[in-house]
């Protein structure tokens, strides 16, 4: 069988990484989680001084950083971890600071042309599941399945609040879900690829289904897209 491309995007924290890697381990595709990239370069920003205590972004020097920096990513058991500059940095991108910047540093226009053209390198072969944003839309508008992953607002920032409290981190749900609209705010209205469904991706909404339906429900659209293309 011809291996494919799978875009999934979807709000943050709706859930979609979940699914994709579930999905990837089962049909042994290899997995990329795009968000980690814009969140490497994200931290790559914040610990070599170009963004200011008071959150000003140094667009440019960031810009120019980029041709430097490395991000890979090795399969482990849960997944993958990210590598930047050759150090595992899974951890440290999953923090608060590093959620509350990235969205500003996605934005910007020379850092998403450049993370998009790596995300086709990474799809050259096919054979792989990609989540994001723009995956189906800008990154790889030929992918054979497209999903498009939704759930409420509250549903999503319980998940998210559920997550930092499982891994020490303090949280207040309220400041969580602020988190959670103002990213999907920035997502849907920047310029340069803003979150969007693709034309010909499929919908799901995950707030009530348990992560089995869900992947039982992605594994037969899979099943599908592969018995109809040759
Ligand atoms: O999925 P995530 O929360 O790890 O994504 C982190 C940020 O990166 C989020 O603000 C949206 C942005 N992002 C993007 O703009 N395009 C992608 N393909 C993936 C993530």
């Amino acid at each position: 069988m011809k291996p494919i491309i799978i875009a999934i995007d979807g709000f943050s924290s709706s859930g979609k990484s979940t699914m994709a890697k579930a999905l990837a381990r089962t049909i042994g595709y290899r997995y990329i989680d795009s968000g980690a990239m814009y969140r490497a370069v994200t931290l790559h920003a914040m610990r070599n001084g170009m963004i200011a205590p008071d959150g000003h972004i140094d667009e440019d020097a960031i810009t120019a950083s980029l041709p430097e920096i490395s991000i890979d990513f090795r399969p482990d058991a849960t997944g993958q971890r990210t590598i930047l500059d050759g150090e595992d940095v899974e951890r440290q991108i999953r923090s608060k600071e590093v959620s509350s910047l990235v969205s500003q540093v996605a934005a910007i226009a020379a850092v998403r042309r450049d993370l998009v053209r790596r995300q086709q390198q990474f799809g050259k072969e096919r054979g792989i599941v990609m989540d994001g944003r723009d995956i189906g839309t800008t990154v790889f508008p030929d992918a054979e399945l497209k999903i498009f992953v939704n759930a409420a607002a509250e549903t999503r920032a319980r998940r998210r609040y559920e997550e930092l409290i499982a891994k020490g981190e303090k949280a207040d749900y309220e400041e969580v879900l602020e988190n959670v609209r103002s990213r999907d705010h920035i997502d849907m209205t920047r310029t340069e690829s803003p979150l969007r469904r693709a034309d010909d991706a499929i919908d799901i909404d995950n707030s009530d289904m348990t992560p089995q339906q869900q992947n039982e429900w992605l594994l037969d659209k899979f099943r599908h897209a592969t018995a109809t293309t040759d």
